[in-house]
């Protein structure tokens, strides 16, 4: 039987659960050791990596598409602009930059290499290649200089990695002065008109779909569980603060269910 609620989720996977030792972290609903949760995560992005931009679509309703040329509009893309895309995944952000800026250069970063595989054919078969550069990395420990680029993305990425302070302090490392940070991320509460309608499609409907288009139900049942594990805009704005960000600010779209969150190296 498919549970109703988040909250019957939430006492489900408590329940059945033994508790790790060490320092632990979140992986949905679940509390996990904190050196397996990279591993989890490169689980999931490699069972779905091939079906993964379909399955954006039909969950999203096409919306996805949206929140991410706002994102690249919030950009401001200019001639010459480096642009680092974290979690960049099969390309999406990056190509999106890259036809909005003739001359832009791109450097793709992520811990999975299935989904830069992904990434880099489609990179090749739309023509984008000697633009764009695809590199695996952790967004804890960036493979990249101090100050060396001209603006950082990170788009449905963050909630996804084990320690976010860290990824912020390092996203604020490489940024040179006078660049900014972009999080497009998913909020964990919408307008409280709309969030029965809310859970219920997440957690009935999504896995399902996951199911039926990835054929991986439990990829998406994390999906579901890390939006709600993932911090409010405030409390995640005050974390881009801490991190060193000046001007840090957020917009909330689509009744909050996504925000664009931003904060500039000064
Ligand atoms: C939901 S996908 C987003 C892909 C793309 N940015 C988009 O918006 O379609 C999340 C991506 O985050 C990557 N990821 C997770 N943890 C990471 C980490 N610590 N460092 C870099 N990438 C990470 C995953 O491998 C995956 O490709």
């Amino acid at each position: 039987m498919v549970s109703s609620s988040k909250d019957d989720m939430m006492s489900e996977t408590a329940e059945n659960q033994t508790e790790p030792k060490g320092a632990t972290t979140h992986f949905g609903f679940k509390t996990v050791a904190e050196d397996a949760k990279a591993d989890m995560v490169k689980g999931v992005f490699n069972s779905v990596a091939k079906r993964y931009d379909i399955m954006n679509d039909v969950m999203s309703v096409g919306v996805h598409r949206i929140w991410k040329n706002s994102l690249i509009d919030s950009l401001n893309p200019r001639p010459g602009m480096h642009l680092l895309d974290l979690a960049g995944g099969t390309g999406d952000i990056a190509f999106r930059f890259l036809d909005a800026v003739r001359d832009g250069t791109v450097t793709v970063c992520d811990i999975n290499a299935e989904m830069l595989a992904v990434g880099q054919e489609r990179a090749v078969a739309q023509g984008y290649a000697d633009r764009a550069e695809f590199v695996c990395g952790d967004a804890m420990k960036l493979p990249f200089d101090n100050r060396s680029v001209d603006a950082y993305t990170i788009s449905f990425g963050i909630r996804n990695v084990t320690r976010i302070e860290e990824a912020l302090s390092e996203a604020f490392r490489v940024l040179k002065p006078g660049a900014k940070f972009y999080c497009l991320e998913f909020s964990p509460q919408v307008v409280p008109v709309l969030q029965k309608a809310y859970d219920t499609y997440s957690f009935n409907v999504i896995p399902k779909m996951g199911e039926m288009i990835t054929n991986d139900r439990d990829s998406y049942q994390y999906f579901v569980e890390s939006i709600r594990r993932f911090p409010t805009p405030q409390k995640f704005a005050d974390m881009i603060k801490a991190a060193g960000f000046s001007r840090v600010g957020w917009r909330s779209m689509s009744a909050g269910i996504a925000a664009i969150h931003t904060g500039t190296r000064i």
